[in-house]
């Protein structure tokens, strides 16, 4: 029995799409069952118009009942001020009976993000988004430095101990970079190995 890993997305100009697509090939090269979600978008239509928000992915949308038939999700998600959007707050207002019947307890969490910014909450986004985690007894899980790429001193990349990210510039106009995707890759497979070799323990105990 392999682990069941949601990668669950949430983007408005597409740089978490990229992420997320290399978290979850991490994942599945781990050998557990990685499958894509997506957060519901709470704006309406015409502000993302606006917004020149970019095409939503073609991935089922999560809800409670989904999120706890899974032994670990990644979470893909942009800043917002330094903490997750409102669109993952709402979905979180929404757990309140997966809450009350501790149904969340003993799964596995990881976050990976971006930030127009360098500074603008690469960390504090992933830090202020434990007490979700916390609450429904979540083991977050963190990458540390096990890639290089995160201590590059050379150029600006995303990448941090809490996880992969990318900085997308003030315009949102900076790709993803190769280093952020490795980065992800790695965060996916490592994620996806511990929740398989937790699960493998358990079933043998
Ligand atoms: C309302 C709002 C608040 C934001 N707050 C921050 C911020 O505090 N720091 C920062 O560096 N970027 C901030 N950004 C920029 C987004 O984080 C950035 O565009 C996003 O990470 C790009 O990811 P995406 O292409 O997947 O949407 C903000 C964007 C919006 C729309």
């Amino acid at each position: 029995m392999v682990a069941k890993v949601g990668v669950i997305v949430y983007s408005t100009w597409g740089h978490q799409n990229t992420l997320s697509d290399a978290v979850f090939k991490g994942v599945q090269k781990s050998g557990a069952e990685a499958i894509m979600y997506q957060f519901e978008e709470t704006l309406p239509q015409e502000v993302l118009t606006k917004m020149y928000a970019a095409p939503k992915p073609a991935y089922p949308v999560i809800t409670p009942d989904l999120l706890a038939e899974l032994d670990g999700f990644i979470f893909c998600f942009p800043t917002r001020y330094g903490r997750a959007p409102a669109q993952v707050s709402t979905f979180f207002d929404r757990t309140g009976g997966l809450w009350a019947s501790g149904k969340l307890i003993g799964k596995f969490g990881g976050i990976a993000t971006s930030a127009g910014g360098q500074h603008g909450g690469h960390e504090t986004t992933v830090l202020t988004t434990l007490p979700f985690f916390a609450h429904h007894g979540v083991i977050f899980v963190p990458i540390g430095y096990a890639k290089s790429e995160i201590s590059n001193e050379e150029s600006i990349v995303g990448g941090s101990p809490w996880g992969a990210s990318v900085v997308a510039g003030g315009k949102g106009t900076l790709p993803v970079l190769d280093s952020d995707k490795v980065v992800a890759e790695y965060q996916g497979e490592n994620f996806g190995t511990i929740v398989n070799t937790f699960l493998k323990g358990k079933n043998a105990a």
